[in-house]
């Protein structure tokens, strides 16, 4: 990392830094959307419909960020996203993740598509770590992948739901996304051939999704997951209140508000919009996650206040492994860690168990000028 990165002020400052590090595949692969990427925008649009309602007076002189999430303390209400491929953006790829969550008191969600086993990710930064998984045609890759996980000590499963079929990603077929020869889904070693399919045009991820992923899964798949695991299940891409209810019915340990960073269906509404809706439907009964648009401190407290228990980051933890690996990581959350402890104590709140609904109010129809 040089000198000129560490001084990024803001997690959106890492980008430029990060795109300059990448190939053009892999840059438009991480920051790219469904279509005409209305909602990877509008997740981020959405926070400026929201303000903050400051108390003063209020004794800040002592800050806690700690939240609880599935029994696990965790230093702040911040995770790492399961993103897919890390080892296109570090060498270390999913295993500086890990450590840097681990480091920072949170913990990562390790995508089903690392290029790092999940036993490997694991033993890299003991501590608790999540698993997110696809369900394949071939059942018996998913049960085998739970199995990897619970034995390399994962706390938690999150199976997401936002993907039967791939979204129509124009950036990938234009650039013909692939995997360097070097990398490989390596949770897939021994089972299923770990490379995307030989020659298919386009996007070789939508080939390889097209291919093995099980378009016709419906809530009977998450019993079928219950009955093989005894891990808490974590649904990830719940955006309306009806899901939440069947997500809740059908056993869900947790829920995360997700249109999977508008990668998936473009015109999916934003996900800061749908959280105090899935929130109001699934009430105290199991925490509510979201993600979507995270770049600040405010759009932490933001999400909290309309509901969430905790949130999670992915496009700027990978800028960040991309241009310092572990270290980079590191500093996307302690900027984030940072902005959200003043964040916290300007809104005199000195705690996320203070954060309440009266912290924040809806703006409608107020236009801000270009900055
Ligand atoms: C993702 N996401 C994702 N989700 C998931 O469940 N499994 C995965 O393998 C991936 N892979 C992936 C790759 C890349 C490059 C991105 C950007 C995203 C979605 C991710 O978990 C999360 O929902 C969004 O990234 C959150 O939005 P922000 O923080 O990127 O705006
Ligand atoms: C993505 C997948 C792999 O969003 O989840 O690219």
């Amino acid at each position: 990392m040089t000198s000129q990165d560490l001084k990024a002020p803001n997690c959106e400052a890492l980008e430029p830094a990060a795109r300059a590090v990448l190939t053009e595949s892999a840059y438009n692969y991480y920051a790219g959307g469904a279509e005409d990427e209305t909602t990877l925008r509008a997740n981020r649009a959405a926070f400026s419909r929201f303000y903050l309602r400051p108390r003063v007076l209020v004794d800040v002189g002592e800050v806690d960020t700690s939240v609880e999430v599935l029994g696990e303390r965790l230093s702040m209400p911040i995770l790492l996203a399961p993103t897919a491929f890390q080892r296109l953006a570090h060498p270390e790829g999913e295993k500086a993740s890990a450590r840097a969550a681990r480091a920072a008191g949170t913990l990562m969600v390790a995508s089903t598509l690392s290029t790092t086993t999940v036993q490997d990710t694991a033993a890299a930064a003991p501590g608790p770590l999540w698993f997110q998984l696809y369900v394949y045609r071939q059942r018996e890759i998913t049960r085998e992948m739970v199995q990897r996980a619970e034995a390399a000590g994962c706390t938690a499963l999150c199976l997401t739901v936002t993907m039967p079929v791939q979204g129509n990603r124009e950036r990938d077929n234009r650039t013909g996304f692939r995997l360097p020869p070097e990398l490989e889904m390596a949770n897939f070693s021994g089972l299923r051939q770990a490379g995307f399919p030989e020659g298919a045009p386009g996007s070789g991820l939508e080939a390889f999704i097209a291919r093995e992923f099980d378009p016709t899964l419906t809530w009977s798949a998450v019993e079928w997951l219950r009955s093989i695991t005894r891990l808490p299940i974590v649904l990830k891409g719940i955006v309306t209140p009806e899901d939440a209810a069947l997500a809740v019915e059908h056993g869900a340990d947790a829920v995360i508000v997700s249109n999977h960073g508008g990668r998936q269906l473009d015109c999916a509404e934003p996900t800061l919009l749908a959280l105090p809706r899935v929130a109001d439907a699934v009430g105290e009964r199991i925490p509510v996650l979201m993600d979507g648009g995270i770049r600040r401190g405010t759009d932490v407290v933001k999400a909290l206040a309309l509901g969430a228990r905790a949130v999670l980051v992915g496009r700027p933890a990978l800028w960040g492994l991309a241009v310092g690996g572990q270290a980079g990581v590191e500093q996307v959350l302690e900027m984030l860690r940072g902005e959200l402890r003043r964040t916290l104590a300007l809104l005199g709140r000195p705690s996320i168990r203070a954060l309440d609904a009266g912290a924040i109010t809806e703006i409608q129809g107020l236009v801000l000028p270009p900055r």
